[in-house]
């Protein structure tokens, strides 16, 4: 991983110093490979899922993705805005992202939903984290960033769990 103090910065006006904007960068760069991973994992699933309830599931993972590829924007430009670069490509992310490798062979609705719920959840945990750790940094509109995916994030997790409770 790279560190805070290896971050390149461009200069701004921005007025956040430098050595927050730098670790704010590194954060944000660790949930920006967190949320592309899971992206493609929930796209796996949509593409992948089969059983009776293959339309709900195959339309409600659509919604999911579509959901994180807007946070996936919304994460790099917070990146580029706050004088860093963001570390988006393929490559990247699958050596950085710290959830696991999709289950591949997973096929009936309730294998993908159990492995999403599984990611979600440690997704979800990541991003409270992060909203602590912006405060503590001085960053409220990253905090905000975060607070919203979280709130969304927490729904679209008791969307998945909801399949498996009864
Ligand atoms: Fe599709």
């Amino acid at each position: 991983m790279v560190t805070a103090a290896k971050t390149r910065l461009y200069p701004t006006q921005i007025d956040l110093p430098a050595e927050a904007r730098a670790q704010l960068v590194e954060l944000l760069n660790q949930s920006l490979a967190d949320t592309l991973d899971l992206k493609t994992q929930v796209k796996q699933a949509h593409w992948n899922v089969k059983g009776m309830n293959f339309i709900a599931l195959h339309e409600m993972f659509d919604t999911f993705a579509g959901t994180l590829e807007n946070y996936v924007d919304m994460l790099a430009e917070r990146i580029t805005a706050l004088g860093g670069i963001a570390r988006g490509t393929a490559r990247i992310v699958a050596q950085t992202s710290n959830l696991p490798e999709y289950d591949l062979t997973a096929e009936e609705g309730r294998t993908h939903l159990q492995a999403l719920a599984a990611r979600y959840g440690q997704y979800a945990a990541a991003v409270r984290r992060n909203i602590d750790r912006t405060t503590e940094l001085g960053d409220a509109d990253t905090a905000d960033l975060f607070t919203e995916i979280s709130r969304q994030i927490d729904k679209d997790l008791w969307f998945i769990e909801a399949h498996l409770q009864a």
